[in-house]
């Protein structure tokens, strides 16, 4: 048995996209990948031929039931021009992103191929809320947990009522989370929400033009608390503590590290990869962590030859604010319970020690489910290069974690991404 996890070639990341997240009626699945296949395609600063590409990966949660579109890998792979090249969807609920890089990664890393299309899409909204909920609700245990009553809002705000239990957070804790990613997301023109502040005046500045009694919220937290503006959907998880229904696409441009130098001077490697599996949420033993993110970010550090300490940013999966909390304990940026200092300090903020969610999280970006784990590796790749804008952090990033996490926590996809030289 390999005690070590190792990689037999690396994988680089030379080209990276994704199209505007959001609510879009008149797009499908298709049009969004090719959104994202031609900003990918444009930001390979050497050029490639796509017809190079060897194989196409595609996250996908459910173009079934979302779409009525089953089989969807080959569809889009006819779309972009890549048939007759193998094209594969890969499934692991809300972990698909996460999952799919790993795939992505696998096949390069076998030299099985030099070059590969790792891509994830979603298209969300064509099914009013009540039906997507019931959708999303799928990746639950349908023996045990659906027949219960529980959606996915439900399922973590059990997390975070354990969570309240064990360490005594406030609902004001998971609010800040959603007030910093969403303050992240203003900065970020592909997302689908911006700042808690400016959509607290609109509405304000709309009860004042409309003559209607104009709410007196001072800061953010007292919107947050308000439960007119901000109304509960599964005590403690309110309006803005939930990721929202969300279309959109990302791909990546994977190519063997020694090849990397013919598209780009500037890489993203990534050189640790872990997946990692957990108990339906009933019959955990305790619910304020993740099993299966701890093993995966155990292997992907292994992999890497990394600590948590040595991570400059993150983009981690906070489809609920709860779900932020635990993540940055499960990747050990801080002990078991913690998250809450984490919050309170601002360590977290963009400009703040450990950076978490600068594209503005699936909070904020949006959470188009197959798309976000690859989206997360897009933030990086931008983060890395320079290129991230207004968003950019202060810091030197020369190593990131992306964290993708598949239903309440049952499945999840980490990665470690190294600036390549
Ligand atoms: N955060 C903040 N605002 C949101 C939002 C969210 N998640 N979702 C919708 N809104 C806003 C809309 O922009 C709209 O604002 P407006 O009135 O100013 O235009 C308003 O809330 C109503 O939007 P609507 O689409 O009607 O909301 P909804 O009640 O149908 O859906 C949720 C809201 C929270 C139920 C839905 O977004 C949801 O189910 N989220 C969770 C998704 C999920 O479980 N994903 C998988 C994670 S594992």
């Amino acid at each position: 048995m390999n005690k070590r996890p190792k990689l037999f070639r690396r994988a680089a990341i030379v080209g990276a996209g994704m199209s505007q997240f959001g609510s879009f009626k008149d797009k499908t699945t298709r049009d969004l990948l090719t959104e994202a296949f031609a900003e990918m395609t444009k930001s390979v600063d050497k050029g490639f031929d796509p017809q190079d590409i060897q194989a196409l990966y595609v996250a996908n949660f459910s173009s079934d039931l979302f779409e009525g579109q089953c089989h969807v890998a080959v569809m889009l792979a006819d779309w972009l021009g890549l048939v007759p090249r193998p094209a594969t969807r890969i499934e692991t609920a809300c972990s698909s992103g996460g999952v799919t890089i790993r795939q992505g990664l696998l096949a390069i890393a076998s030299g099985l191929y030099d070059m590969v299309l790792v891509s994830g899409t979603e298209k969300m909204t064509n099914l009013p809320t009540e039906r997507a909920t019931d959708t999303l609700a799928a990746a639950s245990d349908i023996l045990y947990e659906a027949p219960a009553g529980f959606t996915f809002p439900g399922l973590y705000a059990t997390m975070a009522t354990a969570y309240m239990a064990k360490y005594g957070a406030k609902v004001e804790h998971f609010m800040k989370v959603g007030i910093k990613n969403h303050n992240n997301g203003a900065l970020n023109p592909k997302a689908q929400f911006g700042a808690i502040k400016d959509i607290m005046k609109k509405r304000q500045a709309k009860c004042e033009q409309t003559g209607q009694p104009v709410p007196q919220w001072k800061e953010e937290l007292d919107f947050l608390r308000d439960n007119s503006a901000n109304p509960i959907v599964a005590w403690p998880m309110k309006l803005f503590d939930c990721s929202p229904i969300s279309d959109g696409a990302a791909c990546l441009l994977l190519v063997a590290e020694e090849l990397a130098k013919n598209f780009t001077d500037h890489p993203v490697l990534i050189i640790g990869t872990g997946q990692g599996s957990d108990h339906a949420l009933f019959a955990r033993d305790d619910m304020t962590t993740i099993l299966g993110a701890r093993t995966a970010a155990k292997e992907a550090y292994d992999m890497a030859g990394v600590t948590p300490k040595d991570i400059k940013i993150a983009e981690v999966h906070d489809c609920f604010t709860i779900a932020e909390m635990v993540a940055i304990e499960d990747l050990g940026f801080f002990k078991p319970g913690e998250a809450m200092r984490a919050v309170d300090e601002g360590l977290t903020a963009r400009n703040g020690p450990k950076p978490i969610n600068t594209s503005g999280g699936l909070k904020s970006k949006g959470h188009p489910v197959g798309a976000s784990g690859v989206a997360q590796a897009v933030e990086i790749f931008h983060q890395m290069r320079g290129q991230a804008g207004p968003r950019q952090v202060p810091i030197d990033v020369d190593l990131a974690v992306s964290h993708s996490v598949g239903a309440h926590g049952t499945s999840c996809g980490v990665h470690v991404y190294q600036r390549g030289k």
